[in-house]
């Protein structure tokens, strides 16, 4: 299939094919490796962005130490627009005291996520707290949070799906991570994220198409 090729309008350019995807798991599985010399690990995936992400990685670290465990968490009030407002949705089955902990997101936008995520297991006691992105995406952090893993880095900004990454549920499937078309159609995020146009001037929270 011809990756540049849209599968339907309104997607737009791929910004990481399957390839790129896959170097970069294996890279961080090497990481995560030397990083923790085998003792063992709690991954965390966070739900449902992380789902191929995680999936691929655990593969990719094969024969290393490792039990799974998932969090779902929406970023989102009620309304459209991205607020700092993170909830937790659904919570580890286990504690999380005492264990050397590995969050596998998907991707750090504005960082609430992740600084929630990150205060929210440390508060109960795990002996450490890595945190592993996919994607990094640096043009609207608003909290200071840096992932101890970045897969790749955004290049441009831009709503991206695939791989994991929705647009209003859809798009998770795609093997390749790619633009959202700025005139797609749109009520509101996927995990409840809100598509925005890059931005232009000082409207920080917009989205585009409400
Ligand atoms: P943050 O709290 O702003 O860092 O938001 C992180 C969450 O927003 C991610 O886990 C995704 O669910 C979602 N998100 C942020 N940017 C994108 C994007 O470009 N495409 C799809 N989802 C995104
Ligand atoms: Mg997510």
């Amino acid at each position: 299939m011809n990756e540049q090729a849209p599968a339907e309008a309104g997607l737009g350019e791929v910004v990481f094919s399957a390839d790129e995807i896959a170097a970069a798991v294996v890279r961080l599985a090497r990481e995560v490796r030397e990083h923790n010399q085998g003792r063992p690990l709690l991954a965390v995936g966070i739900l449902k962005g992380a789902l191929p992400f995680l999936a691929d990685l655990m593969r990719a670290l094969g024969d290393y130490p490792l039990t799974l465990d998932f969090m779902v968490v929406s970023s989102y009030g009620t309304g459209r627009t991205t607020t700092p407002d993170v909830r937790l949705l659904k919570d580890l089955d286990q504690s999380p005291d005492g264990k050397h902990i590995l969050l596998v997101e998907d991707i750090i936008d504005e960082g609430y996520t992740l600084s929630y995520l990150l205060g929210n297991i440390r508060s109960r006691g795990a002996a450490s707290v890595q945190s592993c992105a996919l994607i990094d995406k640096p043009f609207h952090r608003a909290v200071d949070v840096h992932p101890d893993y970045v897969g790749l880095v955004a290049p441009e900004d831009a709503f991206l799906v695939g791989y994991g990454l929705d647009f209003q549920e859809r798009f998770r499937n795609l093997p390749h991570i790619r633009k959202l078309h700025a005139g797609f159609p749109q009520t509101g995020g996927g995990d409840g994220k809100v598509a925005r146009l890059p931005r232009a001037g000082a409207s920080r929270r917009s989205s585009f198409g409400q």
